[in-house]
């Protein structure tokens, strides 16, 4: 069987900048609160026109530049998104329309914040099998449309960028490199401790004006609750990945966790016993992109020479579902 390579990596984040101090203009809150709690200190907003979509693919022909192969090798498309373009079809229709493909199959997935996770562990399997050899694998988020930008929606507004991350996956038979083991769980019971409630085909009608009044359709969280199933989630299914291999943390070369909170990804360090310099964070100048920060932080961290053929790089996130997993890789 052959293993999945990562070949190429990509991102495109909007050009416009949105500071704390930005945000302070629009509600109660402070740089002060927003750094502490959370460590961001910017994040990118879109500007009206920019569809996630074309997002996606600025991200996805920077990694096809990056692999150097062409967009018509891409055999199937795997898009990991919470803020799709549209209610119906998926953003990865859109992708493939506007990357010229035709007839190549689009899976929107919908695992928010564990969306890389979830489609390397997909585009994995279809790789190992032989279903496809090259699969296009892209997280792209445009938060920054659907938050509540009034003090009602603080705790949530301070935290959520846009951008989308993009990687190139391809079949390899050279030994020594891939995808070694991935792991996914969920947790429904917890689906309401993270997430939108309207519009929904729950509600009738979708949309009210008594649910735009109420804010029902901006996320909402429990940060509390999050926060502590993320750090024990975390480090528990990185162990997973590391034990299926016969590796612990002391073999890890770096680890790209879910930016979801620097507070959280310092408490997953801190458990896991892993030195700064093994754990890439980018969430200071990108705020939360959701599905998009692993693809981000892994084609700002190629980019930087972080990564050298024969590291073993972990990616591991958490997110609305509840759902988690991590993946490990020979680069
Ligand atoms: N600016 C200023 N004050 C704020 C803000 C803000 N942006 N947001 C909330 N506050 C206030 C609250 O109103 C509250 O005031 P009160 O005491 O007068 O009622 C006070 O700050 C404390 O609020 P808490 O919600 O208790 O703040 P907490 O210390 O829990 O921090 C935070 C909030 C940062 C969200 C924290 O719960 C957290 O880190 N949670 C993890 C969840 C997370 O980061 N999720 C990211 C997205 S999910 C994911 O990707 C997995």
């Amino acid at each position: 069987m052959p293993r999945t390579a990562i070949i190429g990596t990509g991102f495109d984040v909007p050009e416009r900048v949105v500071t704390n101090d930005d945000l302070a203009r629009w509600m109660d809150t402070s740089d002060e609160w927003i750094r502490e709690r959370t460590g961001i200190e910017e994040r990118r907003w879109v500007e009206e026109g920019t569809t996630g979509a074309a997002m996606a693919r600025r991200a996805a022909e920077s990694a096809l530049a990056d692999a150097g192969v062409a967009a018509e090798a891409v055999d199937a498309i795997v898009l990991g998104t919470l803020s799709p373009d549209h209610f119906f079809p998926g953003t990865g229709v859109f992708l493939q329309r506007e990357l010229g493909l035709r007839d190549v199959p689009c899976l929107d997935l919908r695992a928010q914040c564990s969306g890389f996770v979830y489609g390397l562990s997909v585009a994995d399997a279809w790789i190992r099998v032989g279903q496809y050899r090259t699969v296009l694998l892209v997280g792209v988020e445009i938060q920054s449309t659907g938050l509540d930008r009034s003090t009602r929606g603080r705790d949530m507004a301070v935290l959520f960028g846009d951008g989308a991350g993009a990687a190139i996956l391809q079949a390899t038979d050279e030994p020594n490199r891939g995808i070694l083991s991935t792991r996914i769980h969920a947790d429904g019971r917890f689906a309401e401790t993270l997430w939108a409630d309207a519009s929904s085909s729950a509600r009738h009608p979708r949309l009210s004006v008594e649910d735009l009044e109420a804010g029902r359709h901006f996320p909402r969280m429990d940060g509390r609750e999050v926060f502590k199933h993320a750090v024990r989630r975390m480090p528990e299914v990185l162990g997973q990945v590391l034990e299926a291999e016969g590796l612990t943390t002391a073999d890890l070369d770096l680890l790209i966790p879910h930016q979801a909170n620097l507070r959280i990804s310092q408490m997953v360090q801190k458990r896991l016993g892993l030195s700064d310099d093994r754990v890439y964070n980018n969430i200071q100048r990108y705020g939360n992109t959701t599905a998009a920060t692993i693809p981000i932080a892994l084609a700002e961290a190629s980019r930087e020479g972080r990564l050298r053929r024969g590291d073993l790089v972990g990616f591991v996130a958490f997110g609305s579902g509840f759902t988690w997993g991590a993946s490990l890789v020979r680069w």
